[in-house]
């Protein structure tokens, strides 16, 4: 799909014109500005439309109207909302309506003069505009049969704008990096999991590796056994896959001297959860081939990088495995030694994550970095606590914490913090190693937050983002269907394209 700016002066020239209004304050009563008002002028009845149809002007809410004659052939009218309770999200999401509306059409026109918002912070209309009608435009098809495909039409979008600059064309092509890489990574979670090996995770992997500005380096079971990775590896032992540890490399370079930081991403990297020995339900395991949503966000992001090409320094790591159930697997009440040296009882097989983390982690401080970053499909307590729709946060410091719920906001991703409360670090205590894989009762996220905290030696500024919920959705969204989301693609492009 094609995303290409168009100025007032040329006419609109896609078959479906969208323009948008803000929510009506005194009942469906509008005010048509710009195109919609010229719209309006030509027609007469707009207005008379919108109030037969009991359009609200409703965040989200659309009115498609067919056109006779020729020229465009629709007009979509899209509802802002109100707008003093205005979120850049609602910009994606009038692109992405668009897209979706356009069945039949060839190229859609969006106007953007209706969103003469003051812009406090964040990503320019354009780059909002080419992130949504990427996003929107996605689906999983690669495993459905012709007949079962609903067919993509929309091969271009027009982006109406006052004037063209070459500032306008770098953010709509920074809009299209960001969303693709969020669709890849969604791809690669969708894929089954029976497909998306931790072998074929190294494949993606060194696929990004070869372009510009990144290397890779891939270390097999030997090389994680020498370096003594042994909860990643435990994990690793029921499944007669092979477990690899990947480590992605962006170096910036043209900046003119050394990266403005380093910042390590360390992404959880389970391609399909069973539960191992604790086993899973049925129903809980439906979705495990998202338990690596951590490891596909990294990836997503490390390509991105590739375009994006921010002036830090970017490590992408994740310990990639399956956790199965056999006769070889981790078993409860096993003790392993990781890399750091510190020991983990494993009192249940299920809380794997942790243990892959365990390893991770500490390589990737082995990198020097001056921030880590973990993100975890972690647990299903912090689906309890904060839904689908939103990830939890915590850490060890609370500058970066705030940034980066700060360029969830930015991103369209709600991030909400929970307390690292250190009273429940005696939860964790083992009494045969140092400490234990599972918390108490209660306060499961918080418990395996403080677990990930004692692995990170030497210490360095860290955050984790547990994302179990928002990495998946069972409902369609305008901006993503059923399925991956691709969850912090672009929350961490929005945080790492400010550098450090
Ligand atoms: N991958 C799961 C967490 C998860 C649950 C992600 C639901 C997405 C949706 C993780 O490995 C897990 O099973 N965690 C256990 C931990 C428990 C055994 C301490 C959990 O949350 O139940
Ligand atoms: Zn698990
Ligand atoms: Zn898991």
């Amino acid at each position: 799909m094609e995303i290409i700016l168009q100025t007032k002066k040329a006419a609109a020239s896609g078959d479906l014109v969208a323009v948008t209004l803000w929510k009506s304050p005194n009942n469906g009563r509008f005010t048509p500005t710009g195109l919609a008002a010229s719209w309006d002028r030509q027609r007469g009845d707009l207005q008379k439309t919108l109030q037969q149809e009991k359009f609200k002007g409703k965040r989200g809410e659309t009115k498609l109207i067919s056109v006779a004659g020729k020229g465009n052939r629709y007009l979509l009218i899209v509802g802002l909302g109100e707008k003093n309770r205005f979120e850049s999200e609602v910009v994606r999401q009038v692109a992405a309506l668009a897209v979706k509306a356009g069945h039949k059409v060839c190229a859609a026109t969006i106007s953007i003069e209706e969103f003469s918002i003051p812009q406090k912070r964040g990503a320019s209309t354009v780059q909002l505009l080419a992130e949504g009608a990427i996003l929107g435009n996605y689906s999983f098809d690669l495993y459905k049969s012709k007949e079962n495909v609903v067919p993509k039409t929309v091969q271009r979008v027009e982006i109406l704008t006052a004037t063209k600059n070459p500032r306008l064309e770098k953010d709509i092509l920074r809009g299209k990096m960001i969303a693709e890489a969020t669709n890849f990574a969604r791809d690669l979670i969708n894929t089954p999991a029976s497909d998306m090996t931790p072998r074929r995770m190294v494949e993606e992997a060194k696929k990004i590796g070869r372009l510009p500005h990144l290397s890779v380096k891939v270390l097999d079971r030997e090389a994680c056994k020498k370096l003594g990775m042994g909860g990643f590896l435990a994990v690793a032992k029921g499944s007669s896959e092979p477990p690899y540890l990947i480590h992605l490399i962006y170096r910036p370079s043209g900046q003119g001297g050394r990266p403005r930081g380093r910042i390590a991403i360390v992404g959880k990297g389970i391609t399909f959860d069973s539960g191992g020995l604790s086993l899973k339900t049925a129903q809980g395991m439906e979705t495990m081939k998202d338990d690596m949503g951590g490891a596909a966000a990294m990836l997503g992001l490390m390509r991105a990088l590739s375009g994006l090409k921010p002036p830090v320094e970017v490590h992408g790591i994740s310990a990639v495995t399956e956790n199965m159930p056999s006769g070889s697997a981790d078993k409860p009440g096993d003790v392993v030694r990781t890399l750091t040296g510190k020991t983990i009882e494993i009192l249940n097989t299920d809380a794997e994550g942790r243990l892959t983390l365990a390893d991770a982690i500490p390589y990737a401080i082995r990198q020097k970095p001056d921030l880590v970053v973990d993100i975890a499909t972690l647990t299903g307590a912090c689906v309890v606590a904060l839904g689908e729709l939103c990830a939890g946060i915590m850490g060890n410091d609370q500058k970066i914490i705030d940034r980066l719920i700060a360029s969830g906001s930015e991103a369209g991703e709600k991030i909400w913090q929970l307390p690292l409360l250190e009273d429940y670090r005696e939860d964790i205590k083992s009494n045969v190693a140092d400490v234990k894989n599972i918390g108490g009762k209660g306060a499961g996220t918080i418990t395996a937050g403080l677990f990930i905290e004692e692995f990170v030696r030497p210490k360095t500024p860290w955050v984790h983002l547990d994302i179990a919920g928002p990495s998946w959705t069972d409902k369609d969204h305008d901006l993503c269907p059923k399925g991956a989301t691709g969850s912090m693609v672009r929350t961490l492009a929005y945080f790492v394209e400010k550098g450090i």
